[in-house]
């Protein structure tokens, strides 16, 4: 039995599709389960979604880091990172950019870019201590020591801590997938002021063109102009990034960046 949906009209949280999908892979119930039984109890004693989504990352990242932020495999953690790095610098990522990855995870990209960046010009911040444990573990098994990387436990995407004006690139892979609108509108409301003139800030995001839903807290599925109008209110020009979807990773792209001028605002001069 075949869905009759496109991945971007399904309705994941709906009981239609939950049953659906369960007929077709009777061996995920287990799984789906303890995934919602944890996520009862995360729910139940976390203050807000950071403290919820670090717990999800602490249990996955105790059994497997690279399963933790998305990859069946080694070579899929690898060829994901490679996916990423390559799209960017096709689409820009200079030596001398500085770079902020919001969402750095173990650095399945970010060790890549490390490498790629010049010494001290690459940031990651991430809200779960423990995948911060596994990217050091990466930069060791780089041996990418000598870039001197920052890497930053983060409670919050207000940025407070970072020069403004100090990024050329601004990039977040597989984490506004992870995240209520709340969090991506605080996000968008911050990092205007960290990117440097001319900069951009490129991040994915799970696309529907139905309804906008989430599965338990995990995964979040918005439409696009959700997205870009969220973007231009906080003063961006938002763009489809459209050749991101030629790639086989199931997510969208949006980049966004700051109009030059007050003409070229979306809210006008
Ligand atoms: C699916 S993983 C992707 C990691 C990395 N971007 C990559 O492509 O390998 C999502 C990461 O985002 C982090 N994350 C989730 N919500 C976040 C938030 N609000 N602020 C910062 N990091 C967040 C998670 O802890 C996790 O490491």
């Amino acid at each position: 039995m075949t869905d009759p949906l496109p991945p971007t009209r399904r309705n994941r949280a709906s009981l239609t599709y939950k049953l659906r999908y369960a007929a077709r892979n009777p061996d995920k119930i287990r799984g789906y389960l303890s995934r919602l039984s944890r996520d009862l109890k995360f729910r139940a004693v976390s203050r807000d979604h950071v403290a919820y989504y670090r717990a999800v990352m602490k249990s996955d990242t105790a059994r497997d880091p690279e399963a933790a932020v998305g990859s069946r495999s080694h070579g899929r953690w690898l060829a994901l990172g490679r996916m990423q790095f390559d799209y960017l610098l096709e689409h820009g990522l200079k030596p001398d950019d500085r770079m902020l990855e919001i969402g750095c995870g173990n650095l399945r990209a970010g060790w890549r870019f490390i490498d790629h960046l010049e010494t001290g010009n690459y940031y990651g911040i991430d809200i779960s201590p423990d995948i911060l444990l596994a990217a050091q573990k990466t930069l060791v098994r780089h041996d990418l020591a000598d870039k001197l990387p920052h890497l930053m436990l983060v409670d919050d995407l207000k940025l407070r801590f970072l020069p403004a004006g100090h990024f050329t690139v601004v990039h977040a892979h597989s984490v506004f997938s992870h995240s209520p609108l709340d969090v991506i509108d605080e996000c968008l409301a911050n990092v205007g002021r960290v990117l440097a003139p001319g900069g951009f800030f490129d991040f994915t995001f799970d696309r529907t063109e139905g309804a906008e839903h989430h599965v338990l807290r995990e995964d979040f599925y918005y439409r696009t102009e959700t997205l870009t109008r969220l973007a231009e209110r906080h003063g961006f020009t938002a763009r489809f990034m459209a050749d991101w979807e030629e790639l086989p990773h199931g997510q969208s792209k949006i980049r966004v960046t700051r109009p030059e001028s007050p003409e070229e605002s979306p809210a006008g001069p």
